[in-house]
């Protein structure tokens, strides 16, 4: 928590000036790498980045670039004219960091938790490398979370409700991960509450406290931290095994609550992860969360432009 604290307290020092290092990245360029689609991080990313006086490049691997072989030892006699390992040192020639957003891609569990995308940026680009969502964790949205609930909390120690939530397509579980790995760590009462089947990797969770009745976990919660994931464990990796539309947030629940804040990371699909009644309600902080994205990820990049870890 040591740690923590530290980054929370530059989140709110930058916050308050958030050009207060305007020309640390002076003659510095960014180079931001898309697998897949973002909204938030792709524009909070960028907007940190000229907060601190970079330059800034995206690349959109899917929309415009060619089309990367990934695999080893593979004949490209096929669709893919570029192979990863050509590209990614490619890349670093143009750029003083990196960030890479790769998600799972639930062909291979191991390929996945090993973040071989990630990894290999890492390992070939010759330049410093973040995540601005990998294929198991977010930690970008976990720290602008952690932030958030800083500014939000009335209490010292609150109580912070992971909750499940439908949705039908099958999600990555970076997010939850990365919420777990944080609130593990912070100075919260942290519950999560999922149907059968969907626990997630136990070196994010650790011995967070599981609660499968969701009304159950509500009752008193200061914070409700709504997400889907797809199951984690080997047999039915990716899959959903659930859509019990009963797992929607709702009004009803929310009253179970300590009028608790409501969380989302965004996108959000309403009326199946979340009631438009509660998303739209005075304790809904989804805008101010991502906001905070643009601050975490300031501390992020100000850290490595002083080369600290
Ligand atoms: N929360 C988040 O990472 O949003 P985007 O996918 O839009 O970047």
């Amino acid at each position: 928590m040591g740690n923590l604290n530290a980054a929370l307290q530059e989140a709110s020092d930058l916050k308050k000036d958030r050009f207060a290092f305007k020309y640390l990245g002076n003659n510095k360029t960014l180079l931001m790498v898309f697998f897949n689609s973002s909204l938030r991080t792709r524009l909070s990313t960028q907007k940190a980045a000229m907060n601190l006086g970079m330059n800034t490049m995206v690349l959109d691997i899917a929309q415009n670039a060619w089309r990367l072989e990934t695999g080893t030892g593979v004949i490209m006699d096929g669709d893919k004219p570029e192979h990863i390992r050509e590209a990614i040192p490619v890349m670093g020639c143009y750029c003083d960091l990196i960030g890479v957003r790769s998600f799972a891609r639930f062909e291979n569990k191991q390929d996945d938790y090993n973040e071989n995308i990630l990894q290999q940026f890492i390992q070939l680009s010759g330049r410093p490398v973040f995540s601005m969502e990998g294929a198991t964790t977010h930690p970008l949205q976990a720290f602008a979370d952690l932030i958030t609930i800083e500014e939000f909390k009335t209490k010292k120690r609150p109580k912070v409700v992971l909750t499940w939530a439908p949705h039908p397509k099958a999600l990555p579980q970076a997010v939850p991960n990365s919420f777990a790995d944080f609130m593990n760590e912070a100075d919260v009462d942290f519950v999560i509450t999922h149907p059968k089947g969907y626990e997630l990797a136990p070196q994010f969770t650790r011995d967070a406290r599981v609660e499968y009745n969701q009304k159950e976990a509500f009752r008193g919660a200061d914070f409700i931290y709504a997400k889907n994931w797809s199951v984690f464990e080997d047999a039915h990796y990716g899959e959903i095994l659930c859509t019990d539309t009963n797992w929607m947030v709702d009004e009803a629940k929310m009253s179970l609550t300590n009028h608790a804040r409501f969380m989302h990371c965004l996108p959000v699909r309403r009326n199946v992860i979340v009631t438009d009644g509660v998303i739209e309600s005075p304790h809904s902080i989804v805008f101010q969360e991502a906001a905070n994205r643009e601050i975490a990820c300031q501390v992020v990049l100000k850290r490595m432009l002083e080369g600290v870890e």
